[in-house]
């Protein structure tokens, strides 16, 4: 099973996405996790995408379209993915389209989490994640269970994204409205997409997508 998750910066898509990795034995591809990769490692990918990813706007087509063909290819072909921030342009659905197709491989569905944009800044600036395991984790919605101590590992250091202010949120999300929100049709064509409340808790909308995925 392949499966787009959609929605704008905060909707929850990573959160989801490790859900159904736990859950379903499926992969998470995440382009935002792959590229602050990429920056930590220094990669030729990683010194590119810097700059634009702090400031909120969008890494070229070639680059992600590129690191998430090289992703798939390191799968078995019966591993379901998850794409988790990507496809975010028309040329990365229409690049998707074809990477899918070289692969054998099929889109089931397209998930749109439908958000308040007004809440997502509160939930974006308390983010945080785990440093040692990577598990999210928000200040008010989220926090672990004993204070300072990943509920995971046992870790104690976290790690906040540089991109998480209230500032560069406000470009992503325009960044999302001018270039993502368009390729919504495209799958709509196909009646691939189904909408979920992605302002409910976090297991309501797990609940909600194990419903589409049972269709
Ligand atoms: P990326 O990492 O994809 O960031 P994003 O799209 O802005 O989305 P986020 O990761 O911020 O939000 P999320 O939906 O995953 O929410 P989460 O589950 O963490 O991209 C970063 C940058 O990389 C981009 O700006 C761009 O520069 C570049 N990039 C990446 N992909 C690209 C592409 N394809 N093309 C070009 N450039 C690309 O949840 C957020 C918080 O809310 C968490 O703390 C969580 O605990 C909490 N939360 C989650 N769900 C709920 C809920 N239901 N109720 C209450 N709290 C909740
Ligand atoms: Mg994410």
């Amino acid at each position: 099973m392949n499966i787009i998750l959609l929605g704008p910066p905060g909707a929850g898509k990573g959160t989801q996405a490790s859900r159904l990795e736990r859950d379903h034995g499926m992969v998470q591809l995440s382009t935002g996790d792959m590229l602050r990769a990429a920056v930590k490692a220094g990669t030729p990918v990683g010194l590119e995408a810097k700059a634009v990813m702090d400031s909120g706007g969008l890494v070229s087509d070639a680059i992600v379209s590129g690191i998430i063909g090289e992703r798939l290819d390191e799968l078995a072909a019966d591993t379901g993915v998850i794409f988790d921030g990507y496809p975010r342009t028309a040329a990365q659905a229409e690049a998707l389209d074809t990477l899918l197709a070289e692969r054998n491989r099929e889109l089931h569905y397209v998930i749109e989490l439908v958000v308040d944009e007004d809440a997502l800044v509160e939930r974006i600036t308390g983010r945080f994640t785990c440093g040692n395991c990577g598990a999210g984790y928000h200040d008010v919605f989220k926090p672990t269970a004993v204070s300072g101590v990943c509920d995971v590992c046992g870790a104690t250091d976290f790690k906040r994204r540089p991109d998480d202010n209230a500032d560069t949120v406000r470009t992503r999300m325009g960044e999302y409205r001018a270039k993502t929100a368009p390729i919504l049709p495209i799958y709509d064509a196909r009646g691939l997409v189904t909408r979920i409340d992605g302002m409910a808790d976090i297991a309501h909308v797990t609940a909600a997508i194990e419903d589409v995925l049972r269709r």
